[in-house]
């Protein structure tokens, strides 16, 4: 079901989709006209006005809703009114919340794991999609061993420039975790590069030895003011790249052209009729509200279950990797 290839065997795979882009959202489309006037349709990504997708106090207009198996998989009981609120108060903390997060303590031990470590995922959400909808994920990670934490982002964007949710979430939750993965879905895999190289390049608090990009790619955050990040050099970091064959949202091109930018340990998982959607578990019914054309995802051949399985192990293995001979010491430390 799951397989984990090597490069060139998961590209060959990945490569016969011709697939539009739906991973960033906020991008939104141009139409240029050369001096004759012919519109030549060239994309181009411009940022959205806020108040094109949000109220102006963190509240997107849109988000994709949690299905009914997310709001049982909680930690406790939160409604649309309690997210909402989390929501607000990330926006008016900047990032400083240490409260808007759910957070899953790991429910067993984690085989192989050497005593020291105990390990945690931080799981950024895919944009305009309900944080709770990776309730499912979550649990299942903890019951393979690992604490986690879906923060709660304002407009359910994961957007995190310079780590300070990172920071906040890992410190107040799960302050003894000694090796965290930092990992999101599509938009989230984005954010979730974004604060590992943050706090990588500027603090040792929290140690990020792993990165998750599940359908995803690392690029450009358009509001982030600081580079994209590239781990090419990074010897140390692990990465977990997560796909589904029949994930139609992924722009492929992007996704080449930015293999580039993974640390040298990346393992590539392409779960064979998984699709953009089940790695989550919301409702996408009303996606194409977001933009003014229709959803664009393939039609999974196996079950949301099944890749969520495939997702959560692909993840722990990275995890546990990344713990295995990693060199522990501090990167050395740049001025943030
Ligand atoms: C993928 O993105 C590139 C660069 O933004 C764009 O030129 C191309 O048209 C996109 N491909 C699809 C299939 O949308
Ligand atoms: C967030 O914390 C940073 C660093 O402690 C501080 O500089 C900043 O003013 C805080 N922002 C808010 C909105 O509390
Ligand atoms: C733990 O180690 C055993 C024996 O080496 C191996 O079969 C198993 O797959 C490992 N489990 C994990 C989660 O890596
Ligand atoms: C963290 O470790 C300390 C010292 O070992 C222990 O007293 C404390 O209970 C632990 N905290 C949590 C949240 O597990
Ligand atoms: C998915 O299945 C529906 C219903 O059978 C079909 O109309 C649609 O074309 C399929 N989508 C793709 C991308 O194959
Ligand atoms: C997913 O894993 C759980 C727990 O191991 C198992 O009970 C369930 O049958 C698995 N789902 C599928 C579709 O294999």
């Amino acid at each position: 079901m799951a397989s984990t290839t090597s490069l060139g065997v998961t590209l060959t795979v990945l490569l016969v989709v011709i697939t539009p882009s739906a991973v960033l959202p906020l991008y939104h489309h141009h139409r240029h006209h050369h001096h004759d006037g012919a519109s030549v349709g060239v994309v181009e990504a411009q940022p959205l006005p806020v108040s094109s997708y949000s109220n102006g106090k963190g509240e997107p207009k849109y988000t994709s809703l949690p299905l009914p198996e997310a709001l049982k998989a909680m930690p406790y009981a939160c409604d649309d009114d309690c997210v909402s609120k989390l929501r607000f108060k990330a926006w008016e903390m900047q990032g400083n919340c240490t409260t808007c997060a759910f957070a899953w303590p790991a429910t067993t031990t984690m085989a192989n794991a050497t005593t020291s470590d105990i390990m945690g995922i931080v799981l950024y959400n895919g944009a305009f999609v309900d944080p709770r909808s990776y309730s499912v994920l979550a649990s299942k990670l903890a019951s393979r061993g690992v604490n986690v934490i879906v923060p709660v982002f304002p407009n359910d964007l994961a957007t995190d420039c310079n780590g300070m949710t990172l920071e906040a979430v890992t410190n107040a939750f799960f302050p003894n975790v000694t090796a965290w993965m930092v990992a999101g879905h599509s938009y989230g895999g984005v954010g979730a590069s974004y604060a590992a190289a943050a706090t990588l390049l500027c603090g040792t608090s929290p140690r990020v030895v792993a990165l998750g990009v599940i359908g995803s790619y690392i690029t450009k955050m358009l509001q982030c003011p600081v580079p994209v990040p590239n781990f090419e050099e990074d010897d140390h970091l692990h990465a977990a790249v997560i796909t589904g064959n029949r994930d139609l949202s992924i722009n492929l091109t992007n996704f080449v052209d930015n293999l580039n930018r993974l640390p040298v340990h990346t393992t590539f998982t392409s779960i064979i009729g998984g699709n953009h959607q089940q790695f989550g578990s919301y409702d996408p019914s009303g996606r194409s509200r977001l933009r003014d054309r229709p959803l664009i995802d393939g039609n999974a051949t196996i079950s949301r279950d099944a890749q969520l399985n495939a997702t959560a192990d692909a993840l722990v293995r990275t995890l546990l990797r990344a713990t295995k001979n990693n060199d522990i010491s501090p990167r050395s430390l740049v001025d943030c």
